[in-house]
């Protein structure tokens, strides 16, 4: 059947709308009511077994495994290594015994991660993959296929498939905390609590989206723009700044922002925007204080934040943009909504292509 747009001037915003709907729908199926987390016993994976988990994917996806890394290392105290398919493989990394393989793709047909999936048959106890097409050539050729249920993609940028991707991520880290005993009962809980009230969170971020295309008006007339985050907002800002290339061909990057001294601030002028994405958790002071040094260099920031963060902010920020209060921990997959309706409504703004971006394809099935 023919996808439809449903009443939005592009699939990507309707993908961007759905979300609250199809992270409850994901949270449905791996955490039902009453049951169990994720069971993998009839996989016989326990992870408690495992020593180190690799994960590999391309573009959004590969960020997705760079958000879980944190997850995996912070809350299951599991060694992670991760990289980007059509680099890892060639360059023949050793899996050592008890290596876990993880694939990340919306697709499941992504040939550098398919060719990367292939590689570690035969060396890996497990490959696991998790994907948005449940019949896909990576679900087949994967011990475990963990099917993200966001429903079809169409838009080109990926939107809706990243959050469900952090969705499945996250449970299976806090599945594997439970098999290594690196967490209690009670914190699994309210990890679990806090999921559940994800689309709600998420649906309140949407509300967002008339502030966030004013911004937009002025964003699209720069030629570059710089993200910042720390922690787990380091990899959501590689991701930010990808979705804003992909769709409105401006040049942006994503630099954790303890890194600004060591490079990039010597960009730092009024011409070059900076979005910050900072809630106010354990690390949001030294974000604040990376915030103030490019204030200082005149550089118009947008701060990303919650309210608490908007008050301690102080007046210096050019504009802000408020999220709900949220779990830390799930901070990456709420803050991942004004990342994409920046994106969407700076292309907008520009009248580029917003589904169909030029030299793009929603599959790379070749190298
Ligand atoms: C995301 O917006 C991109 N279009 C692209 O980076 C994509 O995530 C990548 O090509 C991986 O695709 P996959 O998830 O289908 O493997």
């Amino acid at each position: 059947t023919k996808a439809h747009k449903g009443g939005y001037k592009h699939f990507m915003a309707k993908e961007i709308a759905e979300q609250p709907v199809v992270i409850a729908e994901t949270i449905r199926c791996y955490l039902p009511s009453g049951g169990d987390m994720i069971d993998l016993k009839e996989a016989d994976l326990d992870f408690s077994k495992v020593s180190r988990l690799t994960m590999v994917g391309c573009g959004t996806a590969y960020y997705a495994c760079l958000t879980a890394k944190y997850w995996f290392e912070q809350l299951a105290r599991l060694p992670v290594e991760i990289d980007v398919a059509s680099e890892f493989r060639y360059r023949e990394p050793p899996l050592p015994e008890g290596s876990l393989a993880l694939f990340v793709s919306q697709s499941g047909e992504t040939a550098d991660t398919l060719a990367a999936l292939r590689y570690c048959r035969g060396k890996a106890d497990h490959i696991l993959s998790v994907i948005n097409a449940a019949e896909s050539t990576m679900a087949r050729e994967s011990d475990i296929a963990l099917p993200i249920h966001a429903g079809a993609e169409i838009g080109v940028a990926s939107t809706k498939a990243f959050t469900c991707q952090l969705v499945v991520l996250l449970i299976l880290a806090l599945k594997a905390a439970a098999d290594r005993g690196t967490m209690s009962a009670a914190q699994i809980a309210e990890h679990v609590a806090a999921l559940r009230s994800l689309p709600g969170a998420v649906n309140s971020a949407l509300e967002q989206s008339e502030a966030i295309r004013r911004v937009a008006r002025h964003l699209s007339e720069a030629s570059d723009v710089l993200f910042l985050g720390r922690g787990l907002m380091y990899p959501l800002a590689l991701e930010g700044a990808l979705k804003l290339k992909e769709i409105s061909y401006i040049h942006a990057e994503g630099y954790a922002s303890g890194e600004l001294k060591h490079g990039p601030i010597a960009l730092v002028d009024t011409d070059l925007p900076i979005v910050v994405l900072a809630p106010s958790d354990g690390l949001f002071d030294k974000t604040m204080s990376n915030m103030q040094e490019v204030i200082a260099r005149k550089a118009r920031v947008l701060l990303i934040t919650d309210e608490a963060g908007v008050a301690a902010a102080g007046g210096d920020v050019w504009s802000t943009i408020a999220m709900p209060a949220i779990h830390p921990a799930l901070a990456p997959i709420l803050y991942a909504i004004p990342a994409q309706l920046l994106a969407y409504h700076t292309a907008v703004a520009k009248g580029t292509d917003v589904d169909q971006p030029r030299n793009l394809a929603k599959s790379v099935t070749v190298e």
